[in-house]
């Protein structure tokens, strides 16, 4: 089911006090377009530590609190967008011990709900709202009219109406114009999950196994960097599966058409299937990655080589294709922050 505008109704937001943890990615995309849809500044607040996030908050108007626990008490609405990581501690530490009495939380990123990471009072409203998109994007297709498709479910419905201040809310940050598609914590984490841990590490490995191919072959290091750039091929059709029966790769030489699909449905899968398929069910849905990935929010944190994320990007430069993008100075692999 996908709903639009006309499913959602704003009213169910009147009057209601919304609190944004965090404004980051999509805290500040968020915020802004709720704010613009027509929710009032004064029952909009803001709550981040004292840091450039909130001083960015500050600088466009938003009331801001550092006090979690008072903004807490006074949230009808909350949404909790920082780092997926950070959720588990800040929220139980500091947010849910003084949470009002029937307040909504609003997540954009299903595991930490999933996997009963956060601790919920049972009289709470739980809903996701998940945009998919990065929150710049969040924030530019508001402006321009277009709206963004999110994920949208109701995760526990302790207060009533859960779904009807899900659609508002959707509606507020300019989803319903694109289509808030139903679903559940499970099905986006699973989706996203999987993708990051299965698909994208794949797609990844094949665009530096192909540049060592070509590199090997003669090919330069300019023509390779230009080629090897993973959004040169975000137009390319073999690789977003959904474009295939759609007139895109119609538009291609009658070669490449030819070459692409007879290419794709010649490739045994099987091995690559048996590895999705450990990843989907023995890494992402049995919940071992994300208990993992929670012990690391401390080290995350840190400068240099201790920060395992740091560790990951110098492995990744070593790498052939690496190399040459540091020689070119041209980003093959996308570092932009999110999905
Ligand atoms: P972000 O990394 O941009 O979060 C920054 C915010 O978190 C800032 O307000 C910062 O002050 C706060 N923060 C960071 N570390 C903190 C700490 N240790 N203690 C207190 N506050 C801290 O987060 P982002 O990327 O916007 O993600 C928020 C949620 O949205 C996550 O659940 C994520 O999965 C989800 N999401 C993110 C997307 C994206 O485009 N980045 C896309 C769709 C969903």
């Amino acid at each position: 089911k996908i709903y639009y505008d006309s499913d959602a109704d704003l009213a169910y937001l009147k009057d209601k006090t919304i609190v944004f943890l965090g404004f980051g990615n999509q805290g500040a995309a968020q915020a802004q377009n709720l704010r613009d849809s027509g929710l009032p500044n004064d029952k909009i607040l803001i709550a981040n530590r004292a840091d450039s996030y909130a001083k960015d908050a500050i600088s466009k108007n938003f009331n801001v609190t550092d006090d979690f626990g008072k903004a807490a008490e006074i949230a009808d609405v909350l949404f909790i967008l920082i780092p997926d990581q950070v959720q588990p501690r800040l929220f139980n530490e500091k947010v849910s011990p003084s949470l009002k009495q029937g307040c909504t939380i609003v997540i954009a990123s299903g595991y930490n709900v999933l996997f009963k990471f956060l601790n919920i009072p049972s009289t709470s409203n739980v809903v996701m709202v998940a945009p998919r998109m990065i929150g710049s994007s969040v924030r530019s297709l508001y402006q321009n009219g277009q709206g963004f498709p999110c994920f949208v479910s109701v995760e526990q419905d302790g207060a009533g109406k859960a779904l009807e201040i899900a659609l508002a809310i959707s509606q507020a940050i300019g989803a319903t114009k694109a289509g808030a598609i139903e679903s559940s914590a499970r099905e986006e984490t699973a989706m996203d999950l999987f993708a990051e841990q299965g698909l994208w590490p794949n797609i990844i490995m094949l665009f530096q196994q192909a540049f060592s191919v070509l590199k090997e072959a003669g090919c330069s290091d300019e023509a390779l960097c230009y080629e090897m750039q993973v959004q040169v091929y975000f137009n390319n059709p073999i690789i977003t599966y959904r474009r295939l029966n759609t007139i895109q790769l119609k538009h291609h030489s009658t070669v490449s058409q030819f070459g692409q699909l007879s290419g794709a449905l010649s490739l045994d899968g099987s091995t690559i299937r048996k590895h999705f398929e450990n990843i989907l069910h023995n890494q992402v849905l049995n919940g071992s990655f994300a208990r993992d990935f929670s012990k690391l929010e401390d080290a995350l944190e840190k400068e240099g080589p201790e920060n395992p994320l740091n560790e990951l990007y110098r492995r990744a430069e070593e790498t052939e294709l690496g190399q040459a993008e540091m020689r070119r100075n041209i980003m093959a692999i996308d570092a932009s922050p999110g999905h």
